[in-house]
């Protein structure tokens, strides 16, 4: 098995008796791009300090290619990209000014790799700091983080503030990443905004990891209200009893039922009587999201 980029042991940071995160495991594989979800206060920003080890944790342990970060922090720090959240820049720099302060205490830069990024995130690097506006100032962080052509990308809410176009080129430059086998490790508490670009996420809920897994998975478990007419009314008891239906409901020639999974035997069962219209609702990540999180709320 190739090593993991990502990968953390019980990982629990207190904050003298706040919570930060508890008994985090995690593992993010080469060339993946993983979201890491959760509502405010749920310990995102927290993982992220502690595995570019700017905080140090209460409990357990980070590795960030196979190297504990406690112990191989001047070396990380080289293979790893970070935008943080909640950025501060210095004001009174110029874009270009702040990139060559970042370049010079990396000891090298890539001006070609920078002015690339910057055209595509429409952003002008001649101009000072304090007159950017709030996602203006985040597409320089971005292009910093980005312009170091680091191994592992670690973005805290990279979404914060930019408008949809430009969020739409993020994750563009964020496939290409991935594409040359560089791995992304991206938070945010906006499931819809990072969903497509992302081959798997994990949430995170007061602390702790609720569940990881691919988006293709977690489509596949997730409940499609479908809506069936046909041109005459149907016995409704033969859809009750199919695998993963709930909720079947019946109006005149309409039957409505919720699926959990494949809709094949709901589509086969239809199949023997004439159907004339069929819709199926995409459960919006959104609302499993919240799904995740009621279960596990229910389970604690
Ligand atoms: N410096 C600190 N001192 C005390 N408590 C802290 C500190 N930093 C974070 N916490 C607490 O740790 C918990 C996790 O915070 P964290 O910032 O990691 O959450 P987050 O998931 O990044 O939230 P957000 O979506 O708001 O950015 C919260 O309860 C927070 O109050
Ligand atoms: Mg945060």
């Amino acid at each position: 098995m190739t090593e993991p980029v990502i990968r953390t042991r019980g990982l629990t940071k207190w904050y003298g008796r706040n919570r930060g995160i508890e008994g985090l495991d995690l593992e993010v594989g080469p060339g993946e791009i993983v979201g890491y979800l959760g509502p405010n206060g749920a310990g995102k920003t927290t993982t992220i300090r502690l595995l570019l080890d700017l905080i140090r944790p209460s409990r357990g342990s980070a590795e960030l290619f196979g190297l504990d970060v406690r112990r191989h922090g001047a070396d990380l720090r080289r293979r790893v990209g970070y935008l943080p959240g909640g950025l501060r820049l210095y004001e009174s720099l110029s874009g270009r000014e702040l990139l060559d302060y970042f370049g010079g205490l990396r000891g090298r830069r890539d001006r070609l790799l920078e002015a690339r990024l910057a055209k595509r995130l429409d952003l002008d690097l001649t101009r000072e700091i304090r007159s950017l506006s709030h996602g203006t100032k985040q597409k320089v962080g971005l292009v910093a983080a980005l312009a170091a052509a680091p191994d592992l990308l670690i973005l805290d809410e990279p979404t914060t503030g930019l408008d949809p176009l430009v969020q739409i080129e993020l994750f563009e430059l964020l496939t290409e990443v991935r594409g040359e086998g560089r791995t992304v490790f991206l938070s945010s508490h906006i499931l819809p905004e990072v969903e497509r670009a992302c081959d798997r996420v994990a949430f995170i809920r007061e602390g702790r990891l609720v569940a990881m897994e691919a988006i293709a998975a977690f489509k596949a478990r997730a409940v499609r209200r479908v809506e069936l007419q046909f041109a005459e009314p149907v016995p409704a008891g033969a859809f009750a009893g199919l695998p993963g239906v709930r909720d079947v409901a019946q109006d005149g020639t309409t039957l409505t039922c919720s699926v959990t999974g494949p809709v094949d035997a709901v589509v086969k069962e239809a199949a023997r009587h004439t159907v004339v219209a069929v819709t199926s609702a995409e459960p919006s990540l959104e609302d499993l999201f919240l799904a995740q999180y009621r279960e596990a709320a229910d389970a604690a």
